[in-house]
């Protein structure tokens, strides 16, 4: 299996994206950053700030399209329409609060406002979802910051490499 790109989704969370008022920079920039590394994006969605439409399209691209990661953008905040976590943790088989946990350490180096992401990682089935803020700038930052490690964790859920590397 070495050298098979993973199955990579990115969901854009946006009610002015969705209803054609505001361009999607942030899902177009964050497939930019992947294709460049070991991520195949097979799907791009853009959907409203709907928790049960954007659970039902996570539910669909873990349990039948079988891809290995999403990453979410938008819907992180604190605007009442912000939802995205919760949907997350909704379809959640386990919590993955380091990714996370990660993202926001990292962030918080760059601007205090990091904290006002309620960002979440989790696992449902073999499929690795994570929510990134919606701004481009933001989505950009913390992504870079879990880069690195995500490989390793996709090889080890998927089964690709049998144990952790020490
Ligand atoms: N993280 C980084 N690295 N850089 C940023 O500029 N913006 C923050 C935060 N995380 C930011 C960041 C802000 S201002 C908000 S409101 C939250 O992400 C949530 O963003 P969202 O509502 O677009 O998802």
């Amino acid at each position: 299996m070495a050298g098979e790109r993973w199955k990579t989704a990115v969901v854009t969370l946006s009610d002015k994206g969705y209803a054609g008022e505001r361009e999607d920079k942030s899902g177009p920039m964050i497939c930019g950053i992947l294709s460049e590394s070991e991520y195949n994006i097979v799907k791009t969605v853009l959907l409203p700030d709907d928790q049960k439409e954007i659970e039902k399209c996570l539910c669909k691209l873990c349990d039948n399209e079988k891809v290995d990661l999403i990453l979410t953008t938008g819907g992180t905040g604190f605007a009442p329409r912000d939802c995205t976590p919760e949907a997350t943790m909704a379809v959640a088989d386990r919590n993955v609060p380091g990714i996370a946990e990660a993202m926001r350490l990292a962030s918080l180096e760059i601007t205090p406002r990091a904290m006002l992401s309620r960002a979440v990682s989790v696992i449902r089935g073999t499929t690795l979802i994570i929510n990134l803020p919606g701004s481009p700038k933001a989505a950009k930052e913390n992504l870079e910051a879990i880069l690195p490690s995500l490989n390793h964790g996709l090889a080890i859920l998927t089964g690709r490499d049998g144990e952790c590397a020490r």
